[in-house]
């Protein structure tokens, strides 16, 4: 299979537009963040990375300090209209993270993977980002990835425990990987 073209990528999400994104995926996204909150800690003054936050439905449910991160300038519009005034947007590239090393005390990248050409390098930019104990929460279309597949994207980049936890009844794989 031929491998996601980047301006494709962004592109497509631009077309799509936030309005509509967030009507169609609403509820099947809530549904992983309802994971996210339970395996992981959003502890008070921690720093998070919301990794592809598309329109920041995620970036809602976080009342921590935060960057959402994403490509697609349509969708960091909408995104924009959901910020707390501890959030902060960056147009940018998950495979290139714009951030020094070891300042996240947790990442998110709900449904993202799967727009990436160089999965493992987004892992390895994400694992080299994150604080020592941060946990890393991944999510990945059942539709373009199996469970192993996964697994294996996140062995050897230096976690310390990776746990593959299910489908959550979700369309996605969803991942907790501890630095
Ligand atoms: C399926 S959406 C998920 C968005 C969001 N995480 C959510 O839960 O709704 C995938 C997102 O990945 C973003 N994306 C795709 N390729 C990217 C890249 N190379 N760097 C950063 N973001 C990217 C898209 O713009 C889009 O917002």
């Amino acid at each position: 299979m031929k491998p996601p073209d980047k301006r494709e990528v962004r592109e497509n999400y631009d077309e799509l537009g936030g309005g509509l994104y967030d009507l169609r995926y609403e509820d099947e996204q809530s549904r992983k963040y309802d994971a996210a909150v339970l395996l992981t800690l959003l502890r008070g003054d921690d720093l998070f990375l919301d990794n592809g936050c598309g329109t920041g439905m995620f970036l809602r449910r976080v009342d921590s300090p935060c960057v959402g991160l994403d490509l697609t300038a349509g969708l960091l519009s909408a995104a924009r209209q959901k910020l707390k005034p501890n959030h902060y947007l960056m147009q940018g590239d998950s495979e290139h993270l714009p951030f020094r090393a070891g300042v996240f005390h947790g990442v998110y990248a709900v449904t993202l993977i799967q727009n990436l050409p160089d999965k493992g390098l987004a892992v390895s930019e994400m694992r080299r980002a994150s604080r020592v104990h941060a946990v890393l929460f991944i999510t990945a279309l059942k539709a373009a990835f199996d469970r192993e597949y996964l697994a294996v994207l996140l062995e050897g980049k230096g976690f310390s425990k990776v746990d593959i936890v299910g489908d959550a009844g979700t369309n996605d794989w969803i991942a907790c990987a501890h630095v």
